[in-house]
């Protein structure tokens, strides 16, 4: 199998230090991105400096149109040969009650972070012989907080969706999530933000990126491994104390 991998919203944060580590494994890498144009450049950079002998391109696309949805995995496909890994990691994280959500912010948080992945995992499985998807979901799923309601909404969907692809895919196509807690501060956000948001979880402290890589190998390594989710969250899935 070759080692291609698609990482949506790969220029910056999480999905930059997926990128990152999937290159020290062997990994070419399609590096997407929306707006972040110059960091994914930037990203692409380094990693084709670091390691001449892969391959790493950049593949624009906003997820929140269909048609650009549609036309991804080709795209990555023809500038880098046949993908075997997807992970959906792009996102939005919109603040809003139930009370106050407009149809606009519902629809862009269930196109990004959930249609998007729908239709990539379909696109996926019409090219690949033999492959495997990543989810990105959240702790938050395994509650009914409702101050993001519509990312909750998209994130618990994209957990029953990892499941239904998992059973209609097999055996070829194995599809599993990840679920990150208190990871890294929001954009703008600080460090004791972040810490203060940790106080309560098992762990008492943000899990930083680690445990996420660490989740993502296992998943990759782990052949026999589908339709399941691995929390990377300090235990907060478990309860606060
Ligand atoms: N950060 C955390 O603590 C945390 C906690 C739990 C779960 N997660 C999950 O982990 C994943 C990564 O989190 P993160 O904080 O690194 O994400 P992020 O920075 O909020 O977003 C990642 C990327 O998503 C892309 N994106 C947003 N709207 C898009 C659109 N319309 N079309 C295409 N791409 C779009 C952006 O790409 P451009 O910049 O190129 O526009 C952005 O760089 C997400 O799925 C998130 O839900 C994160």
């Amino acid at each position: 199998m070759e080692k291609n991998a698609l990482i949506t919203g790969a220029a910056k944060r999480i999905g930059k230090n997926i990128a990152n580590h999937l290159a020290t494994k062997g990994w070419n890498i399609a590096i997407h991105y929306n707006h972040s144009k110059k960091e994914a450049e930037e990203l692409q950079h380094k990693l084709k400096t670091k390691y001449p002998l892969q391959k790493f391109v950049c593949v624009q696309a906003n997820l929140e149109v269909s048609t650009e949805v549609d036309t991804l995995l080709a795209r990555a496909n023809d500038l880098m040969g046949s993908i075997s890994l997807l992970a959906n990691n792009a996102s939005v994280f919109d603040a809003s009650i139930i009370d106050k959500t407009s149809h606009q912010l519902f629809t862009r948080n269930m196109q990004i972070n959930f249609a998007a992945p729908f239709f990539l995992i379909q696109h996926f499985a019409l090219q690949t012989e033999y492959g495997c998807v990543i989810n990105t979901v959240d702790t938050r799923i395994t509650t009914n907080q409702n101050s993001h309601a519509a990312y909750t909404i998209s994130k618990k969907a994209l957990w029953e969706l990892t499941k239904m692809a998992a059973l209609e895919y097999s055996p070829k196509i194995r599809v599993n999530a990840i679920a990150p807690g208190v990871t890294i501060p929001p954009p703008g956000g600080s460090e004791d933000e972040l810490w203060e948001m940790a106080s309560r979880i098992p762990m008492q402290k943000p899990s930083g990126i680690a445990p996420i890589l660490k989740s993502i190998d296992f998943i990759i390594e782990n052949t026999h491994l589908t339709g399941q989710l691995l929390f990377c969250d300090g235990g907060e899935n478990i309860g606060k104390r």
